[in-house]
């Protein structure tokens, strides 16, 4: 097969979700429809269970399924579906945040009772600063949830994105009674069914007498009326506003039931984009082009000390990767070659020969890699748009055995280059300042330099809330400001300057007072913080 059709075969995506709306179960159920697994619970969930929340090391054992489950491969209709999963639990963000930087679309999961929660709109704001197409699924409607349309408001308010319903819902909860597909004009009846993949359909338009004896004359108006109240006020779906990031589609359901993931995986097939170009600092690279690239957005470490091998996932951007051949590892300016990389089906690890755009690679690493490294066939180009989002809680990095200075900084280094969480230098005093976004990264971080690199801390929380990463008018504006605020400025691991603010009324404050000064809340400047 030529590049190109491998190119058109691949559809990579990430299912997202706040956690307990339903990820794990969508996902596998669209293993189950691609037939990629045979039994539901075969999949192991990426979940992090609700008790060990307080105990690291369990989680990061659980964690360590998740290296089996980052990528999920299945064929369906002709299509290789690539399924990047992503951390539900909070404290990991960052990750799932960078994982979105590897896809080309996502479907999104909603609850329906309980509606926009607080995570889904963190990831995506992510999704919206890159303008990833969006299709929504709505689930457990086999419990009472909001009214449907309240929800569509929510989605569209709190989200930022337009959407068109392209199902939908006949009751919630105890009287659901199935979906009506808007483009289809079929009804899909509902029934609980947790195990097997059935459906009963009936293609019906809406004026049909037969849909009163159907549903009952309740239900049969009901929907009329609501299906009216769809196409008069939603646009018609457009492929090229969702293409866009523009317009979301949106598909009811009840992923545990098997119950509206068919219309939602052929829907997906028909509308999600392939294997996408990609920008990078000095051109764009498109994935039809001859020469292998490709970058990296995530780094696992093993936490047993038996084997402190990492995994570094590689998602391939243009050409044809090849097991054993020799690429160009941009930052370090070398070649590398990998004598055993791997790829996923479904659950199961095996050697990869070669891998085409969208595909992601899992490669052995013994400390080359960072995140945002670039790999190429010789050509000198960095990726863009992996970039550093502000942490939320920062922490000054204490060292308590200055015998092992060196070993602190090395560990604290490498820790950082995985993305376990971001270091930050004050330069007043040479502090040292990690930022994450969860408590629970200061103890696997105080735990990995104590037992891997033989250096003890301690840490010392600090009155910051948010970093902005700045740029100026001019560089005096900047030299100005750096010089003024002292303490309240640190630089990133590429030197950039930060601006720490314990509040975002401080920020406010400063930008209104500093016109020439710009401040961003991730490390890629495309947009100023809306506050
Ligand atoms: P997550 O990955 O987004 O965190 O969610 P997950 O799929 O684990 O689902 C969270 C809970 O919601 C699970 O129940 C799951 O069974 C349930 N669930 C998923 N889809 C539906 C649905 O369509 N209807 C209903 N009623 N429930 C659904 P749990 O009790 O937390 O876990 P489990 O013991 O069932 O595994």
């Amino acid at each position: 097969m030529s590049n190109i059709e491998e190119i058109k075969k691949r559809r990579t995506f990430a299912i997202i979700s706040h956690p307990d709306a339903g990820k794990t179960t969508l996902t596998e159920k669209l293993l189950l429809f691609g037939g990629a697994i045979q039994t539901a619970g075969a999949v192991k969930s990426n979940k992090i269970k609700k008790t060990a929340t307080s105990d690291f090391m369990e989680i990061e054992k659980q964690r360590g399924i998740s290296v089996a489950t980052s990528v999920m491969t299945f064929e369906y209709r002709d299509l290789l579906i690539n399924i990047l999963d992503t951390p539900g639990h909070k404290d990991f963000a960052e990750d799932t945040y960078r994982t979105l930087t590897a896809v080309d679309s996502v479907i999104l999961v909603i609850d329906c009772v309980k509606g926009v929660e607080e995570q889904t709109e963190r990831l995506m704001e992510v999704c919206r600063m890159r303008n990833t197409p969006v299709i929504v699924f709505v689930n457990k409607l086999d419990r009472e949830g909001q009214n449907p349309f309240e929800l569509l408001d929510e989605l569209e308010t709190k989200l930022g994105i337009r959407v068109r319903p392209l199902t939908w819902p006949i009751n919630m909860g105890a009287d659901f009674k199935g979906v009506y597909s808007l483009f289809e004009q079929k009804l899909y009846f509902f029934k609980i069914n947790k195990t097997k993949i059935e459906s009963n359909v009936v293609e019906i338009d809406l004026g049909d007498d037969r849909l009163e004896e159907l549903v009952g004359l309740k239900d049969a108006v009901q929907l009329t009326e609501d299906v009216e109240l769809v196409e008069g006020v939603y646009d018609q779906f457009s492929k090229e506003a969702y293409e866009k990031g523009e317009l979301a589609p949106v598909f009811f359901g009840s992923a545990i039931n098997n119950f509206g993931i068919k219309e939602l995986l052929d829907t997906f097939c028909e509308i999600s984009p392939l294997p996408q170009p990609r920008a990078t600092d000095v051109r764009e690279v498109e994935p039809t082009e001859k020469k292998f690239s490709g970058f990296i957005f995530k780094i696992h470490a093993n936490l047993d000390p038996r084997h402190r091998d990492r995994i570094a996932f590689l998602r391939i951007c243009s050409g044809k990767f090849e097991r054993r051949t020799f690429y160009h590892h941009v930052r370090l300016n070398k070649d590398v070659r990998f004598a055993s990389p791997f790829t996923f089906m479904a659950s199961d690890k095996s050697v990869l020969d070669e891998g085409f755009p969208g595909d992601v690679v899992g490669l052995y690493d013994t400390g080359n890699f960072k995140i945002g490294d670039t790999l190429t066939e010789g050509e000198n180009f960095n990726f863009a748009g992996i970039p550093s989002f502000s942490p939320e809680i920062f922490k000054e990095l204490i060292n308590l055995d200055p015998m092992k200075s060196k070993q602190l900084e090395k560990g604290i280094q490498q820790l950082t280059d995985e993305g376990v969480a971001q270091l930050f230098n004050l330069d007043l005093g040479n502090r040292k300042v990690v930022g994450t976004v969860g408590e629970l990264q200061f103890d696997v971080i105080q735990y990995r330099l104590e037992h891997e690199y033989g250096a003890k801390c301690r840490w010392v929380p600090m009155n910051v809330t948010r970093a902005c990463w700045l740029t100026a008018d001019e560089k005096s504006a900047m030299d100005e400001f750096i010089r003024l605020k002292g303490n309240q400025i640190a630089f990133d691991k590429d030197r950039n300057p930060v601006f720490f603010a314990e509040s975002d009324w401080m920020i406010r404050m400063n930008r209104e007072n500093n016109p020439k000064i710009h401040f961003h809340f991730t490390s890629e400047f495309k947009t100023e913080v809306a506050l």
